[in-house]
């Protein structure tokens, strides 16, 4: 997978993937990502990205011709099967969405910053818009980092067996059950016995009723869909 990703503030983006699983992925060459900085397609001696709104109003307004310029670029180099862009208002990034996306080859994601992008952007460049959830950041690089972990941590190859993604919360509707590690006692706090029981099929018995209770108590809606 290659991840392209348009920003006017690169600096904020770049340590998340110097470390961890995302590091690793790019080290194994299982994904690709790099940053454009759109001041370098803005050509005024301010190097400008953005100005004031039409009919008046607070916030500055990201302007089309440089984010056009770069988006333009890209697709003149490959195809892309999503030009995403981060905003408060897209749709809420879920599970199955991360799962869809993960398999793609190809994806631009686009930071909104100030108020936001000329809506010309998002009519004529945009395939998708993504909130991370019902608050606003002061960008989206944030937002990002967030959809570009959930995404490259589902590519095959990128976790190993022992950290499976199958096993997370939200597959299959249902968030984790409770996990254990050494000591089997501390403080009198003991771990189920099931767990040191040995008998997988108790365990994976169990595991289902504590994922299934856990959910109904804490998110019932998964449990609706
Ligand atoms: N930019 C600002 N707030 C955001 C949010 N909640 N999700 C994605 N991008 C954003």
């Amino acid at each position: 997978m290659r991840i392209d990703i348009i920003t006017v503030l690169p600096e904020l983006l770049k340590s998340p993937f110097e470390a961890s699983i995302m590091k690793r992925a790019i080290e194994k060459g299982l994904v690709e990502v790099h940053f454009h900085n759109l001041r370098d397609y803005a050509y005024d001696k301010r190097r400008s990205i953005d100005d004031y709104q039409f009919g008046g109003g607070a916030g500055m307004v990201m302007m089309i011709q440089p984010i056009d310029d770069c988006i333009t670029k890209l697709k003149s180099e490959r195809e892309y099967d999503e030009i995403i862009y981060m905003t408060p208002d897209g749709e809420t990034l879920n599970q199955p969405m991360a799962n869809k996306m993960s398999m793609y080859e190809n994806i631009i994601i686009l930071c909104g910053h100030y108020k936001g992008v000329d809506q010309r952007v998002r009519d004529h460049f945009i395939t998708k818009e993504i909130s991370i959830g019902d608050y606003v950041l002061s960008g989206g690089e944030i937002g990002a980092i967030v959809l570009c972990d959930a995404l490259i941590r589902l590519i095959p190859g990128v976790l190993s067996d022992e950290t499976s993604a199958l096993t997370d919360s939200f597959q299959d509707n249902l968030l984790s059950p409770p996990i254990y590690t050494r000591p089997a006692e501390y403080k009198g706090w003991k771990v189920p016995d099931v767990l040191l029981s040995g008998h997988a099929a108790n365990i994976d018995k169990w595991r289902e009723e504590k994922a299934f209770e856990h959910t109904k108590n804490r998110r019932p809606d998964l449990l609706e869909d």
